[in-house]
């Protein structure tokens, strides 16, 4: 039985057992070293990697590049959704600029604590890490110009929550660069209950109409859903993707 398994045989919500199988990812990913020819697969270049702690590469897993949709301007305030080690925040920091502000949020104690170790070695002073959950962001409504995430909202059980928390603090115009696990075609519940591929960004993992009507029932305008590539890795039930949207100017 893998560490993940023996993290994941407890009772109890799904939630509970993402927070394991991240805890335990973030203790073993701290000291080895990262496999440079995945984060080129997930849309990195070489250029933007330089600089960045081993520790940083080493704990990235995500499936795309949510910083390469190109959304980010000098002096915005981006907001990472399940931010684990830091990478896309620290790419984003660099983007914004000195007047601009970066914020992660993760729900794994641990990963926040790699997060904020990482952080100290980068010295950078627009970032900060928060411990909470996406599906109630600790900010206020209407504080942040971007929202971006990589490869996190599939893990959570509770979609349509995070969504209207995401159009809660988006400002209006505010817009979505999100990387995620997105489904073929719809899971069985029987699928879905199997907490190893869940946990593995599999069967958390919604379709394209199902993921764009979530968006566009909370109120997102010109939603789009654009594949990167199959993740041949873990399940070809799954492809990488972008998802674009945003908050209207009026509501
Ligand atoms: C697959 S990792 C991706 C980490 C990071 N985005 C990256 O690209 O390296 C998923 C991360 O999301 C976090 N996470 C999962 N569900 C979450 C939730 N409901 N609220 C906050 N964080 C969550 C996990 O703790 C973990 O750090």
């Amino acid at each position: 039985m893998s560490n993940i398994q023996a993290g994941l045989t407890s009772e109890g919500p799904i939630q509970d057992k993402v927070k394991v199988a991240y805890t335990i990812l973030a203790e073993q990913s701290c000291c080895g070293p990262s496999e440079n020819s995945k984060l080129g697969n997930r849309g990195y270049t070489p250029e933007e990697l330089i600089g960045l702690p081993e520790s940083v590469l080493a704990l990235s897993d995500g499936c795309g590049n949510p910083t390469a949709l190109g959304a980010m301007r000098e002096g915005d305030t981006v907001l990472d959704l399940g931010s684990g080690g830091g990478i896309d925040v620290f790419l984003a920091a660099r983007k914004v600029g000195r007047t601009g502000r970066v914020i992660g949020l993760d729900m794994t104690p641990r990963m926040v604590e790699s997060a904020q170790a990482n952080l100290a070695r980068l010295g950078l002073d627009n970032v900060e890490f928060k411990l909470g959950e996406i599906e109630h962001i600790p900010l206020a409504a209407e504080s942040v110009d971007i929202i971006m995430s990589n490869c996190v909202i599939c893990l959570s059980p509770d979609k349509d929550q995070v969504f209207r928390e995401m159009f809660r603090v988006l400002r209006p115009g505010g817009r979505l660069a999100i990387a995620d696990e997105v489904a073929l075609k719809p899971f069985s519940s029987e699928e879905k209950a199997d907490p190893e591929k869940w946990c593995e960004c599999v069967t958390g993992a919604v379709t394209e109409a199902e993921y764009s009507n979530m968006l566009r029932e909370v109120g997102f305008e010109n939603v789009y859903v654009k594949q990167i590539h199959r993740t041949m890795e873990s399940s070809s039930r799954v492809f990488s993707a972008f998802i674009s949207g945003a908050k209207p100017l009026r509501l």
